[in-house]
This record gives structure tokens, C-alpha cells and sequence, in this order.
């Protein structure tokens, strides 16, 4: 039995560092080290005070200050953790091309082949080679390939452990997973390392909850969850739709529903759209192996879930601009919200951003407050879709520190995240402050639709 003493990951990012930051915590025989090229982002890991890693995640900085300096450690030597370990794992970021063939749809594995370009050529001793990051079908045969042809006579065994946490809960899911996936070759060798990282699991997770199976069943499952979560989103918003023009509740509709044991209540929330590194990302991948394969329906099938959701995102701008008496030219705005979701500092396709953009293009003034997201990322992600100059960007957008400020002398007030802060705002305070009529668009539903046509406020909620 293989039983492993030191683990590295590549890449310090929302995946790696939650994931083996439970590792460690978990696993106290263990030695984890992360790493990762962003010399930036590994100081902040190593930051003397735990609240400054990069990371915002609830329960996320107990954990690292539990185990960093321990058994857990953040550091830029990517070759010297590489050759010490027996087992890597492999998270790095892996983005839709914006370049070439598949731009626009599939993943761009340059980090990938470049991790999988180094382990071959640092490794002097036998490695497991964990696939951590979402990857297409088939991808670990590609690392293999290059593990094989470019090594040094190491012998490499390539898993698929495709993880499923959500952020903002990761570490509850980290610690309390509904299952493990790990995908590895039939072969006794490939059995073997599978057991190596099952007996890792073992520490915390029940045996019966870690699923093993071959590679590619357990790639093509992270991307099938993903989809089929997604799916579910932008069904319920393409309902909100339709309750919008019919009078129908898009709440009481997903209430009812989601009492049928076979549909289930959860990831029925009607918003703005989804946001996230992984959904629209990892269905335009999806799409793409389809078609790759000329399976011209399926693609069709899966692409609809992303185009819905885009729909979602402008008709919520739209609205605004309506709303607003078909103007909202020098009008400000305020955003509560900027992360794609609450409880994370994460804004990598955020529904803000693209709202922000179509507002933006209609001359409004945008002033953001989010409780996690700095003033840089903001600025960064909307620069980031090139529709206009940063100077203009600037010009356009405030970010402010201060919800009771964002919202000063705003027409209009757009709930983009979902933070709990936002119901226990002093909401009289807010109106008396705005111009009026003062307008809010929850695109999160979460706010008190009565008390606020009490207050004064014009209030819509997406789906009713
Ligand atoms: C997702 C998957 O849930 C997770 O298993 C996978 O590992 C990574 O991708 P994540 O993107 O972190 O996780 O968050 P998730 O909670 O899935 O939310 C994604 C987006 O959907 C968010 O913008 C969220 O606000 C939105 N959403 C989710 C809704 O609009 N309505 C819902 O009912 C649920
Ligand atoms: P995810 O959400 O998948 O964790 P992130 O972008 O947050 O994605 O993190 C991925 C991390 O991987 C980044 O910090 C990036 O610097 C790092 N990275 C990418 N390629 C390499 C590499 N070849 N070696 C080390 N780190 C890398």
C-alpha cells in the first residue's frame, strides 16, 4: 500500500489553497506545499496576519493558521516541492481560449502542459500526478503523454479528482463533501495509485462516500455536474421571465417545484444570472467536445444554458434603463454587490460586471460597494472587457467603501451579490438620502419587497 508523506500542489489559487489547506489540517502526517508562480499572491498565503491571505473564504484562515508553518506551506520553489513529493496535484487556472482554434469554447491548457513540462523534467523519483483543475475529457492522456516522452525515467500515474466545492461554503464542503470522484487506469498500477489518494481521503471523508472510477468517466463527470447545476439556474430564470409577464411568483413557483423529491429544492434561486469560474466556462468546454466529435444537438442542447443566462444579465440592464424613463445618461447608480456571489472575494464572471458594461454604455455614473472586493479587481474586470478606455472606465465607475455612500444621491440602487449585510441596512436612512422617485432592482431576491414599497422605494424583483 502506497502510503504518502509529502504532497505538492501547483497553483495557490480558489482551488488549490482551500483544497490543501484541509488537507494539511486534516492530514497531520502529511507535509503540504503549495505553490505557485504569483510571488504576490504566495506572500500574501504567507502573510504574518492570517486575515490577508488571498483568499476570502469563511473558515478558510483558522484552518491555514491551524496548520501553515506545521505541515502546510506557501512557497515559489515550484521545482524543489515538485521533486520532494510523492504525490502532485495539478490546480492550475484553466480559462476559455481567447485565441486560435476554439477560442471562445475550449479550455486553454497552456498552464496545464506547462505543469505537466516541468514534473517531467524536474521528477527524479516515481510521482502521482493528481488533475485537480477542471479539465476537458481526455486531458490527463495528454499529460501522460508528455509525463512519458519527456521524462527522465520516472514512472507517472495520472488521477482525475475533480472538485466540487462551491465558493463561499468551500470549507464545509471540503470537509463535509457529498462525495470524492477519483478517476484512474484499471491497470494494477493505476489501482494502486488510486488507493494512495483514497487512503488520503480516508483521514475525514467515509469510505462509501469516495467513488472511484475510470479517468475519463471522472473528467466527463465534473463537467456533467456543472452543467447540469447551471442548467437548473437558468431553467428557474428563464421561468422568472415568463412570471414577470404572466403575474406569476418566480419564488412561489420554485417553492412548489422544488417539493417534488425528484426535482429537489436547492439551486432553484432566481437571479441576475449565474457568475463563477466554472459554469459558463466549463459548459462552453462541453459544447466544444461535442461538436469536436459532431455531435451537432448536444452542443445545441448545452450552449442554450449560457445563452439563457447571458439573456438574463442584459434584460436585467434593459429593465434598468427602462425603468429609469428610458434614460439613465449621468444618472447615478448605486451596485451593492460585486463578487458572483456572497461569502466570496471572487468576481471572475460576475453578472456585475457585464450589468456594469451595458449601464456604462448608456452613460450612467456606477458607484459599487462590496464588503470583499478591492477597488483594483473592479476596475480590472471591467477594463478587463475591453469596451471602452480605462480612463473612461474610471470616470464611469466609484467604488466606495461605504454602502450608506454608494447609495447618496443615487436614482437607483442594483443588488447584484447576495450579502446578508445588505437585508439589515437602515433602509429609511438609504431613501431619505436618494433622489427620488428612488428605485432598487434586487437581482437577487433578497431583500423585503413590502418593507421597502412601505418606505417609499419604486422595488422589482427579478420573477415577479
Ligand atoms: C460551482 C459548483 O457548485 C461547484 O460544485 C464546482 O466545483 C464549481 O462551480 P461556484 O461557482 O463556486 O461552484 O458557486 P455556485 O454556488 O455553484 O454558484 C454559481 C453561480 O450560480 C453563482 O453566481 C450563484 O449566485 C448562481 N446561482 C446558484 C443562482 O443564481 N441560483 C441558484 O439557485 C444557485
Ligand atoms: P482556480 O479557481 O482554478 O483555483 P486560480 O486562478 O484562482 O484558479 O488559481 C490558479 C493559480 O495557478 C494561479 O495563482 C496561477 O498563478 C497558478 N499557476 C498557473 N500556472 C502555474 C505554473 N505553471 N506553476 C505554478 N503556478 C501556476
Amino acid at each position: 500500500m502506497i502510503s504518502v508523506k509529502n504532497i505538492c500542489c501547483i497553483g495557490a489559487g480558489y482551488v488549490g489553497g482551500p483544497t490543501m489547506a484541509v488537507i494539511a489540517h486534516k492530514c497531520p502526517d502529511i507535509k503540504v506545499t503549495i505553490v505557485d508562480l504569483n510571488a504576490e499572491r504566495i506572500a500574501a498565503w504567507n502573510d504574518e496576519d492570517v486575515n490577508n491571505i488571498p483568499i476570502y473564504e469563511p473558515g478558510l484562515a483558522e484552518i491555514v493558521k491551524s496548520a501553515r508553518g506545521k505541515n502546510l506551506f506557501f512557497s515559489t520553489e515550484v521545482e524543489k516541492a515538485i521533486d520532494e513529493a510523492e504525490m502532485i496535484f495539478i490546480s492550475v487556472n484553466t480559462p476559455t481560449k481567447t485565441y486560435g482554434v476554439g477560442k471562445g469554447m475550449a479550455a486553454d491548457l497552456k498552464y496545464i502542459e506547462l505543469c505537466a513540462r516541468q514534473i517531467a523534467t524536474v521528477a527524479k523519483s516515481n510521482k502521482i500526478v493528481v488533475e485537480k483543475s477542471t479539465l476537458p475529457v481526455r486531458t490527463a492522456e495528454a499529460i501522460k503523454n508528455i509525463l512519458d516522452n519527456t521524462g527522465n525515467g520516472a514512472r507517472f500515474q495520472i488521477l482525475s479528482n475533480p472538485e466540487f466545492l462551491a465558493e463561499g461554503t468551500a470549507i464545509d464542503d471540503l470537509i463535509n463533501p457529498d462525495r470524492v470522484l477519483i478517476g484512474g487506469d484499471t491497470d494494477e498500477e493505476g489501482q494502486k495509485a488510486i488507493e494512495a489518494l483514497v487512503n488520503v481521503y480516508s483521514n475525514w471523508v467515509p469510505k462509501e462516500k469516495i467513488l472511484t472510477t475510470n479517468v475519463w468517466s471522472s473528467e466527463l463527470s465534473k463537467l456533467t455536474a456543472n452543467a447540469f447545476l447551471a442548467q437548473r439556474v437558468s431553467s428557474i430564470n428563464a421561468m422568472s421571465e415568463l412570471c414577470e409577464k404572466t403575474g406569476a411568483d418566480v419564488n412561489e413557483v420554485a417553492r412548489a417545484i422544488g417539493m417534488d423529491s425528484r426535482i429537489g429544492s436547492k439551486f432553484l434561486k432566481s437571479s441576475v444570472g449565474f457568475g463563477g469560474s466554472c459554469f459558463q466556462k466549463d459548459i462552453l468546454n462541453l459544447v466544444y467536445i461535442a461538436k469536436s466529435y459532431g455531435l451537432k444537438e448536444v452542443a445545441d442542447y448545452w450552449e442554450q444554458v449560457v445563452i439563457m443566462n447571458d439573456h438574463q444579465k442584459k434584460r436585467f440592464a434593459t429593465n434598468i434603463v427602462k425603468t429609469l424613463y428610458n434614460t439613465v445618461s449621468g444618472k447615478k447608480i448605486a451596485f451593492l454587490g460585486w463578487a458572483f456571489k456572497k461569502d466570496t472575494n471572487d468576481t471572475r464572471e460576475s453578472a456585475a460586471i457585464y450589468v456594469a458594461d451595458d449601464l456604462l454604455n448608456e452613460q450612467a455614473n456606477i458607484a459599487v460597494y462590496d464588503p470583499k472586493v478591492e477597488e483594483s479587481i473592479i476596475y480590472r474586470d471591467i477594463n478587463y472587457l475591453g469596451t471602452r478606455a480605462a480612463e473612461e472606465n474610471k470616470q464611469g465607475i466609484e467604488v466606495l467603501n461605504d454602502p450608506y455612500n454608494a447609495c447618496k444621491d443615487a436614482h437607483a440602487i442594483a443588488v447584484l451579490t447576495e450579502w446578508d449585510e445588505f437585508k439589515t441596512y437602515d433602509w429609511q436612512k438609504i431613501y431619505n438620502n436618494m433622489k427620488k422617485p428612488a428605485f432598487v432592482f434586487d437581482g437577487r431576491n433578497i431583500l423585503d419587497a413590502d418593507k421597502l414599497k412601505n418606505i417609499g422605494f419604486i422595488f422589482q424583483q427579478i420573477g415577479k
